[in-house]
């Protein structure tokens, strides 16, 4: 019986893993992390990362064949396959700082695995790694271990957040990079057949280890690149009369275009877009291209913008001064469905109004009180006020302007009238997300804007 580790509990390696372990019944998943606390929480009722359908499955399959544990090292000895996703974050020192990967946890990975395993192991680059990293793996579990046999494999993880489990379960596309080489074809075919169980063969690809390293790294650029695109149109639009969904609608109508990733909004964030362009960036300088390089650093300095121009807007519309005024935060997490909060738009946002002496209330349906105040940390100066409000409607009370930030259906549910009611004279609100109805808002008497919308 295969026994599969994976190493990092976090948003990629929980979902991935428990559907696996649900998938295949007769495989064993242990998913191990140096974090005791997540691990504490994987096996608890209440689980550390907020995922639709999620808690579901990992109870179906959990204490079966799903196992959450810090023994790091055990299960590493009985695995037959290693997932690696662990955090691979943009580098905050020294040379690429700001820019290039952080692979410090890979690499410390790769050496406790060289350092314990005997038997022969396939291990299988989950996490977004710059090209190249499975040459640095290889390197070091051969050249540190004693006797075992390893295959590197490159499996990228294309789920989004929110969707997860679909993704998982129903996905484009699996793609697996490996070895030309005898050894490599048939550590390919092992993880193949695993996926096999629930994905048509002809959705899996095979490639070299390079071309599935670089893959990723190009899915995520594209994608943040179709947002700021339409992100860049969208201050075209406010200017023009022209409206930013109609656009969307019009132009991604046509096929060759196509019609997702087309949402104007305050900006992309979460965890992947950013860092993996900014890594591209820096390979792209590392290997002497710079006009390539620059030609994807527009990406992030527009997005950059994009956040920016939605601060500045509120200022200026809130007759060029917020300071003292209550300004209600709807949605802190960078996207809707989840509580995950890294880049998210709505830091930026936050942060900016707090430096012009604003009190911002925040309300997120899943991101806790915690969470939003360790990432406003930094922003809060001294005379910096936030404060969390587990209701809504509290929060907007005696506010001057509400401000959407993430997409929540549940915002669209919302009593506006009741909302209005209890706000200040003239009442603001600003939709980061186009998610409301704006026409039906100013109906009410809100002064209500969008992205692209004028
Ligand atoms: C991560 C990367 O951010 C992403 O680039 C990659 O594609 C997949 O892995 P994610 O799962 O969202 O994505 O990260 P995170 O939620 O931070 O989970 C990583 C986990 O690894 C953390 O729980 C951390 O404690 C754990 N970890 C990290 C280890 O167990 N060992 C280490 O040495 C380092
Ligand atoms: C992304 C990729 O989609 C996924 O394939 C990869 O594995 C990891 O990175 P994720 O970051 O979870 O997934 O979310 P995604 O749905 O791509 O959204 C990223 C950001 O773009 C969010 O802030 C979202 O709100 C924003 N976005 C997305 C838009 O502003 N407009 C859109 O049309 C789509």
């Amino acid at each position: 019986m295969i026994k599969i580790c994976c190493i990092g509990a976090g948003y990629v390696g929980g979902p991935t893993m428990a559907v696996i372990a649900q998938k295949m019944p007769a495989l064993t998943v242990t998913i191990v992390d140096l974090n005791a606390e997540r691990i504490a929480a994987w096996n608890s009722e209440v689980l550390p990362i907020y995922e639709p359908g999620l808690y579901e499955i990992v109870k179906a399959s959990r204490g079966k064949n799903l196992f959450f544990s810090t023994d790091v090292k055990n299960t590493i000895i009985e695995a037959d396959i290693i997932f690696v996703a662990v955090n691979t974050p943009t580098k905050n020192y020294g040379i690429g700082l700001g820019k290039a990967a952080d692979t410090r946890y890979i690499e410390s990975v790769a050496r406790i695995i060289a350092e314990v395993s005997t038997g022969n192991k396939i291990i299988v680059e989950k996490s977004t790694v710059p090209v190249k990293t499975a040459e640095t793996l290889k390197e070091i579990l051969t050249s540190n271990n004693h006797g075992a046999e390893f295959q590197v494999l490159s499996n990228p993880e294309f789920l989004a957040e929110g969707t997860a489990i679909q993704d998982l379960i129903n996905p484009d596309r699996v793609l697996i990079g490996g070895d030309p080489t005898p050894e490599g074809k048939k550590a390919i075919e092992t993880l193949a057949a695993i996926y096999a169980h629930w994905i048509p063969r002809e959705k899996i690809l095979t490639t070299n280890l390079w071309s599935s390293e670089l893959s990723k790294l190009v899915a995520n650029a594209f994608l943040a690149q179709r947002i700021s695109s339409i992100n860049s149109i969208s201050a075209l639009c406010e200017k023009t009369g022209a409206d930013i969904d109609e656009v969307a609608n019009a132009i991604g109508k046509d096929t060759r275009i196509g019609s997702k990733f087309l949402k104007a909004s305050i900006g992309f964030g979460g965890s992947c877009f950013q860092k993996d362009i900014l890594n591209l960036i820096y390979l792209c300088e590392y290997y002497a291209l710079p006009e390539v390089a620059r030609y994807w650093a527009k990406v992030v300095e527009m997005n950059n913008w994009q956040k920016q121009r939605f601060s500045h807007q509120i200022v200026r519309t809130l007759f060029s001064t917020v300071a003292n005024k209550r300004i209600a935060v709807y949605g802190f997490a960078f996207k809707k469905d989840t509580n995950d909060t890294r880049e998210s738009a709505a830091i930026d946002v936050c942060r900016s109004l707090i430096e012009e002496c604003a009190e911002v209330v925040i309300y997120d349906p899943k991101v806790t009180q915690f969470q939003i105040m360790e990432c406003l940390a930094q922003g809060i100066g001294k005379n910096g006020r936030v404060q969390v409000e587990s209701c809504p409607y509290h929060a907007a009370l005696q506010s001057h302007a509400i401000l959407v930030l993430t997409e929540w259906e549940q915002f669209k549910a919302l009593d506006f009238n009741r909302i209005y009611n209890s706000m200040q004279r003239p009442a603001f609100v600003f939709d980061g997300r186009n998610t409301l109805n704006i026409t039906e808002l100013c109906s009410i008497g809100f002064r209500a804007f969008g992205i692209g919308k004028s």
